[in-house]
This record gives structure tokens, sequence and C-alpha cells, in this order.
């Protein structure tokens, strides 16, 4: 159960897919939590069964083995590859020799002592009452949040995931596969028989913890930590428990250079556009039956905003608004939206829901620019948004999507929009992900981030596109070849 008072979302029937409509009267900073904290839903689902991974084959220095002639005495450094945590703000990891600490420090300071398979780990007496102790590698995962999901199959172990939560929002197409063909299942919301049963076959939960998982629940807090590259850097959280160190390194290494080049690209240019991210929230027992409208000054939002080389615009004087007079004043001063309704998909719904349809496109400058973006570029069938999971994580991607909206001079013409899609152009459609969209069934095989390669791209030169496709190809290639290779051990 998420901690905070967080709406419960209407129950349909008992059918999955649980939902196949997002829930449209919650406001966007409502939804995210959903997605990022877990909530109970009262939903019934399919039958389950882990048959826990022994760990496999043998080694003395651990890695992605058991040691199985530990000797506390030897003095051996079982991890040898270790993070260094440089922009996350929110979690921290010290290194023993056969075990790690890793801190949720937004979770109270949240402790996991997470010890090489096969030594002892350390006396409980050592630390804090409820601090977690786990096995490391592990082998089989729940994951009570569809972000985690995107962490772990970007690590390449999409093949620990046994369970996931609010499985009908799950936008990877291989993950979907996996819940059709039963190799994950979705977590049970009615039975609680069945939800434990579940459980024990997890060696940790990501999420909060609840009855039966308090010794194996993880708190994750990548969307709370404040900037892009923050959250992509949860990537080496997710990693500890893999003991995948040295891939998450290079991977966030990548994915910083990659985000720092959009961000320069961006900021050469003198204009600095104003945006705002905005939404409509339609009268609900959420918001006292009145319609309201409101700017989002996010941290993540602010920073992806000028670091895309604009400004972020969220109210002369307040952030929402019941009046939309009031509202519509402001918004004049807008140059590019990024709209947050969770109502509607079509510039039709986006001008009914902010009161434009008898508005003079004239007085608007994101309507004489045309310039009115959704985050649902990459949904699943229910309109589970990849927004929620992938985004979060491919910081590079997300930016550049964003300079997309600012600064498209500064990429090529033709690149090709993930989650941020233009509905006042050309009503850029979404781009749908499902089972048939998984085209590797090898669980190793990490994700590839979705940026293109910010330094070796080619700025439209009047030549065509044709060389601009094959350098964001090539740049997926290079970044699945980069982790392909960091994962072989
Ligand atoms: C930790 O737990 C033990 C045993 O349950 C209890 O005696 C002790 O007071 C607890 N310590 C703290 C700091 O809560
Ligand atoms: C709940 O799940 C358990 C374990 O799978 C099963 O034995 C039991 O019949 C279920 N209860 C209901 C009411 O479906
Ligand atoms: C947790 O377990 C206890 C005892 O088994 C039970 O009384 C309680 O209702 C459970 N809570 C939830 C939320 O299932
Ligand atoms: C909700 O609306 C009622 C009636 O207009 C008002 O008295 C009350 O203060 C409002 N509550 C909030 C939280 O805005
Ligand atoms: C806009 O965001 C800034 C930074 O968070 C904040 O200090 C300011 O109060 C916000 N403006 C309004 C009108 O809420
Ligand atoms: C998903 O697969 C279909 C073909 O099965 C393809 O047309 C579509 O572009 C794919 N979607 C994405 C987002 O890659």
């Amino acid at each position: 159960m998420a901690a905070q008072s967080i709406p419960i979302p209407p129950t349909n029937s008992g059918k999955a897919p649980r939902w196949t409509q997002p829930v449209s009267f919650y406001g966007q900073s409502v939804f995210s939590k959903y997605y990022a904290q877990s909530i109970c839903v009262f939903l019934l689902l399919v039958p389950f069964l882990i048959s826990p991974t022994a760990a496999q084959g043998q080694g003395a220095i651990g890695g992605q083995n058991c040691v199985t002639n530990y000797d506390a005495a030897a003095n051996v450094d079982y991890f040898p590859s270790k993070i260094t945590v440089d922009d996350a703000a929110l979690f921290k990891v010290r290194y023993a020799n056969n075990y790690k600490v890793v801190t949720n420090t937004y979770k109270g300071n949240k402790d996991y002592v997470l010890y090489q398979c096969g030594t002892t780990p350390p006396a409980t007496s050592e630390f804090a009452n409820g601090t977690i102790f786990v096995s490391v590698p592990v082998k089989a995962v729940a994951s009570l949040t569809t972000t985690s999901v995107a962490y772990i199959e970007m690590l390449g172990r999409r093949s620990a995931l046994k369970v996931v939560d609010t499985e009908g929002l799950v936008s990877s197409p291989c993950v979907q596969l996996g819940l059709e063909k039963g190799e994950i299942v979705g977590l049970e919301d009615k039975n609680q028989t069945l939800r434990a049963d579940q459980f024990k076959g997890a060696d940790l939960v990501f999420g909060a913890a609840e009855n039966g998982t308090e010794t194996k629940s993880v708190s994750t807090s990548e969307v709370s930590d404040p900037g892009p590259l923050n959250r992509a850097e949860w990537l080496e959280f997710y990693s500890t428990f893999f003991n995948l160190e040295e891939s998450a390194q290079k991977l966030t290494a990548s994915i910083n250079n990659n985000y720092n080049c959009f961000k320069d690209r961006a900021n050469a240019k003198p204009t600095k556009p104003v945006v705002a991210w905005s939404s409509y929230v339609a009268p609900s027992i959420y918001n006292n039956n009145t319609a309201t409208w409101m700017f989002s000054s996010a941290p993540y939002k602010q920073i992806l905003t000028t670091d895309a080389g604009a400004t972020l615009f969220n109210g002369t004087t307040k952030e929402t608004f019941s009046n939309s007079a009031e509202f519509l004043a402001d918004l004049k001063k807008v140059d590019v939206i990024i709209d947050e309704t969770f109502t509607g998909s079509d510039m039709t719904s986006f001008l009914t829901s902010y009161q434009l349809t008898a508005a003079n496109t004239a007085d608007y400058k994101f309507l004489q620019n045309k310039a009115v973006f959704r985050q649902d570029g990459l949904v699943n069938p229910n309109d589970g948004r990849d927004w929620f999971g992938g985004a979060v994580a491919m910081a590079d991607a997300t930016l550049q999507d964003v300079i997309r909206a600012t600064h498209p001079e500064v990429l090529p013409k033709d690149v090709k929009y993930n989650w941020l899609r233009n509905i006042a152009k050309e009503n850029e459609p979404k781009q749908l992900l499902n089972s048939a969209n998984c085209t590797t069934t090898d669980s190793s095989t990490p994700i590839p981030d979705r940026a293109i390669t910010c330094s070796t791209m080619k700025v439209d030169d009047g030549k065509g596109s044709a060389a601009n496709k094959a350098i964001a190809g090539s740049a997926l290639t290079a970044i699945v070849g980069l982790l392909a290779a960091a994962l072989v051990f």
C-alpha cells in the first residue's frame, strides 16, 4: 500500500487488463505517483509459480556466481567493480569485502545489505533494526512499479523479473510477451493468499513493504530524485542487486555524455522559448468538483526545460487555477506546451479542455508555432505510457525529445519522437508497443536507450535524411554492443 494518500483508481469488473482507459481525472503528478508507488488495486489475476533459480556455476571472486570456498580471513574483495554515485541525490553505496550497503536516503536512510552469495553476511547487530539482508546476485524479483521494470530491462535482467504489479500498464513489449506466455505474472490483488505465494518465490521485491515482504522489500526512489541525470543514475542502484555495476556505470556514463552534448547544442542557441508543462483536470471528487488547470514545475521538468535551451513557465502568480480566464491570460506568454492532461489525445480535445475552442489562434504563440506536445508518444494497448518507464531512465533520449519541442533545428531534420508527440503540427500518432514488438526472446538482452548519438548526429544540411537515419541506427547498435560487452562475465 502506498504511504501517501493517493486516490485509489476505480476498479473494473475484474478482468485483465485491469484498465482500458487511463484514469482521466487525476493530475499528472498523482498519476505518476501511481506508477511509481505501489497502490492496491483490487482485481483478480493469474495463478503463479516461481521456480527459484539456483545459482549456477562456481567461482572464487563472485560476480554472477556463488562463492564456494568463502574464507573471511583471506580478505578477498568480491566486488572489484564498484559504482560511484555522481548525480543521484537519494541513494548511496558503501563497499566492504563481501557485502555492500546500499542506502535509500529518501526513505528514512533505509539500508540494504547485499552480501555475495555463498559468503557469510555481516552481523545484523551492526545495522539498524529493519535492515534488509539480500544474497546477491538476485535471480528472481518482483516489481511493484512499471518504472522499475524499465531499469531492470536496461540492465539486461528481464530474466530475473517474475512478478509485476499494474501489469496492464507495462509498456515493455518483451514483458508484455512474458506476461502472455506466463513467464512473468501480474501481481494478484484480491486473493491475499495467492498474493503472498507470488511473493514467496521472489528473492526481493522492488517497492514498498507489505505483509510477507518485510524482509525483502526494497524501496526505490528514482522518480523523486530531482534531475534527469539523477534519475538515470538509479540504473546503478538497481545494478548493485545483480552485481552489474560495471555495465551500469558504462551505461550511465554514456547517457551523461550524450545528455550533456544535447544540452550544449541546445544552449548554444540564443533564443529561449518559453515552455509550460500544463494540464487540465476535470471536476471530480479529487478536486472539489471544480475544473482546474495547472502548470507543473517539478524539478526534473524545470531541468529538462533549461537543458533544452528554453525557459520554464509555471504561472505568473500561481500554479493551479480554477478560473479559466486567468489561466488563459498566462498561456499567452507560452511558446511551447507540453500537455499533461490525461483525457483526450488530439488537438480537438486539447482545445476543448483548455477552453481554447473559440480563441483567436493569433493570441496564442504555441498555436501559431504549432507546438503542443503530449507524453503519450509510446504507449501500450491500454494507454500505459512509457513516459513513466523508459523515459525516466533514458535521460538523454528524454532531453532529445524536449529539444525536438524547443530547438528542433539542433537535431537531424527527420529525428523520430519517442514519448513527446506533437498534436498541433501533424497530429503525430501514438506509437503502439505490444508483445509483437518484442524482437528478442533473449531475456538477457538489454533494451537499448532510445537516444540518437548527439556527438555524431548530422544536423540538417539540406541533403536529405538517409544519413541521419543511419546514424540514429548505429547509435542504438553501439549502445547495445557496449552493454553486451559489459555483460560477458
Ligand atoms: C531493535 O529490535 C530489538 C528486538 O526486537 C529491540 O529490543 C530493540 O529495542 C530495537 N532497537 C531499536 C533501536 O528499535
Ligand atoms: C486464493 O488462492 C489460494 C492459493 O492459490 C487458493 O487456494 C484459494 O482457493 C484462493 N481463494 C479464492 C477465494 O479464490
Ligand atoms: C496482514 O496480515 C495480518 C495477519 O496475517 C492480517 O491480519 C492483515 O489483515 C494483513 N494485512 C493486509 C493488508 O493484508
Ligand atoms: C470546496 O468547495 C466548497 C464549496 O464551494 C468550499 O466551501 C470548500 O472550501 C472547498 N474546499 C476546498 C478544499 O477547496
Ligand atoms: C515556479 O517555479 C519556481 C521554482 O520551483 C518556484 O520558486 C516559483 O514559486 C514557481 N512559480 C509559481 C508562480 O508558482
Ligand atoms: C511495433 O511493431 C509494429 C509492427 O508489428 C510496427 O509497425 C511499429 O512501428 C512498432 N512500434 C514501435 C514503437 O516500434
